[in-house]
């Protein structure tokens, strides 16, 4: 069995899953279960004032019979008092000195109120603080929250103010609403963080009911604002992990956040560089017990590849994630259709006639039967039509030989003598 335990600037966990800072960490009752399920770690809900919600609040969207393929908040932090929170923190610890307990914070931008929070919740034991720059609604419209995440020196400002006085390490959480978010990860590391996490939830409104032409969800026929997360989300946080885990200001550990909800998932923040992840939606649709599932596959799938600790596969993906100037324009792949299994359904056929370029041949055999032929010159390899096909193994997409030596964009422009890169760096 491989070491899955982790060490996050510092904070360590028996295992990288953590539970995110939500619904599922609102109280020692529900970590503590979660401890016992199995979970690695714990972002508490949200500490910080005021203490109000709207009821309803939530909402998600389901896609083709799969449930919750999206899920939409409107709720805010914590609704609990302070020092019942910081009871239950101190309780759980006590109980589970080995798990990672980290208390997300949110305040007003001031420095006292900052010093002031950090000293009383690491007063009862917690191993690190997460300060949740990333909730877009509510608290943002109060200048916290996502208000200030979006401002990288407000960023920078904050972690410092909390650097100065914390003995615990301290995560910055990211907002992902913000054109780029490597310039708010690379103020909370100018700003001292020990850690960024990614991402909180992205902007959104669910949908509108067609009768009652009210939002959804609504609060006695009004709507707001909420944020998205879930399934849906996953490859935007992706992205986020991988660009900031291969930025050359950006030297501090990631925490993946944002639509993980197996280990395969986890295992894909792991490799484009979170050193461990967080889940929320994935608990709130399945419970704790998913946790099982997802220590077993991690296991097996590290002993599989022979790799004795999780920590081996951090960032081990990352230097494949490049910029579009770096791909060699010379690759190529093409289309094959397997007429073996194809069940002839033309879904792939219609896709490239009308959206891409017009390279599948229907074809008559003798006695009459038809079939599909992909002609390999004309074809792009654009992958559309194995997206389509509802077939598994009926289109494969073969790489064929060049005929010319990989050249990258940036090689061409270089040789050519024109624009020289792809990459546009403003600092
Ligand atoms: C109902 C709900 C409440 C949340 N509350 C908080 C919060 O108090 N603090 C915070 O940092 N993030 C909060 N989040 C965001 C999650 O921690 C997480 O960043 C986000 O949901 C993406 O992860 P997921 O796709 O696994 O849900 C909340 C998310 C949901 C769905
Ligand atoms: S890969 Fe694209 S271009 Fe080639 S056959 Fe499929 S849809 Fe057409
Ligand atoms: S989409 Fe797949 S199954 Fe359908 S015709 Fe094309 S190859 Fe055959």
């Amino acid at each position: 069995m491989a070491d899955l335990s982790i060490n996050l600037a510092g904070i360590k966990s028996p295992n990288p899953f953590w539970l995110a800072s939500a619904p599922p960490t609102n109280s020692g009752y529900q970590v503590q279960r979660a401890f016992e399920a199995g979970w690695g770690g714990a972002v508490w809900k949200t500490l910080g004032e005021p203490i109000l919600n709207v009821s309803s609040r939530f909402a998600a969207v389901s896609f083709n019979g799969q449930r919750v393929m999206g899920f939409n908040n409107i709720e805010l932090i914590t609704d609990r008092p302070l020092e019942v929170n910081l009871k239950e923190i101190y309780e759980t610890k006590k109980r589970f000195p080995d798990r990672a307990v980290v208390a997300s914070l949110m305040v007003e931008p001031k420095r006292e109120k900052w010093h002031e929070i950090v000293k009383r919740v690491e007063d009862v034991g917690v191993d690190g603080l997460e300060l949740n720059f990333g909730c877009p609604h509510g608290m943002a419209e109060r200048g916290m929250g996502s208000a200030s995440g979006q401002v990288p020196e407000l960023v920078e400002k904050q972690t410092y103010w909390v650097k100065e006085v914390a003995q615990t390490p301290v995560i910055v959480k990211l907002t992902p609403n913000i054109t780029d978010i490597t310039a708010t990860a690379e103020a909370a590391a100018q700003g001292g963080a020990d850690a960024i996490s990614m991402i909180n939830t992205i902007n959104s409104l669910m949908g509108v009911d067609l009768d009652t032409w009210n939002t959804i969800p609504h609060v006695a026929g009004k709507g707001a604002h909420g944020g998205y997360c879930g399934p849906a989300v996953k490859p935007i946080a992706l992205n986020m992990v991988a660009e900031c885990a291969r930025h050359p200001r950006i030297h501090v550990p990631i925490s993946g956040i944002g639509g993980i909800s197996s280990w395969k998932d986890a295992v894909e923040f792991m490799l484009m560089g979170a050193t461990g992840v967080q889940v929320c939606t994935a608990v709130m649709h399945h419970g704790f017990r998913i946790i099982e599932d997802m220590i077993e596959g991690l296991n097996h799938y590290l002993d599989e590849k022979g790799i004795a600790s999780v920590k081996d596969i951090v960032g081990r993906a990352v230097h494949k994630y490049s910029d579009w100037g770096d791909l060699d324009l010379n690759y190529k792949v093409v289309a094959r259709i397997n007429t073996d299994v194809c069940i002839n359904c033309n879904k792939c056929y219609i896709s490239c006639e009308d959206a891409s370029h017009q390279c599948i041949d229907r074809l008559t055999v003798e006695n009459g039967k038809e079939y599909l032929k992909v002609r390999e010159e004309d074809c792009v390899g654009c992958n559309l039509c194995s997206i389509v096909c509802p077939v598994d193994g009926a289109i494969e997409m073969i790489e064929i030989p060049s005929e010319h030596p990989p050249m990258t964009w940036n090689e061409r422009q270089a040789v050519i003598g024109g624009i020289s890169s792809c990459s546009v760096d403003v600092k």
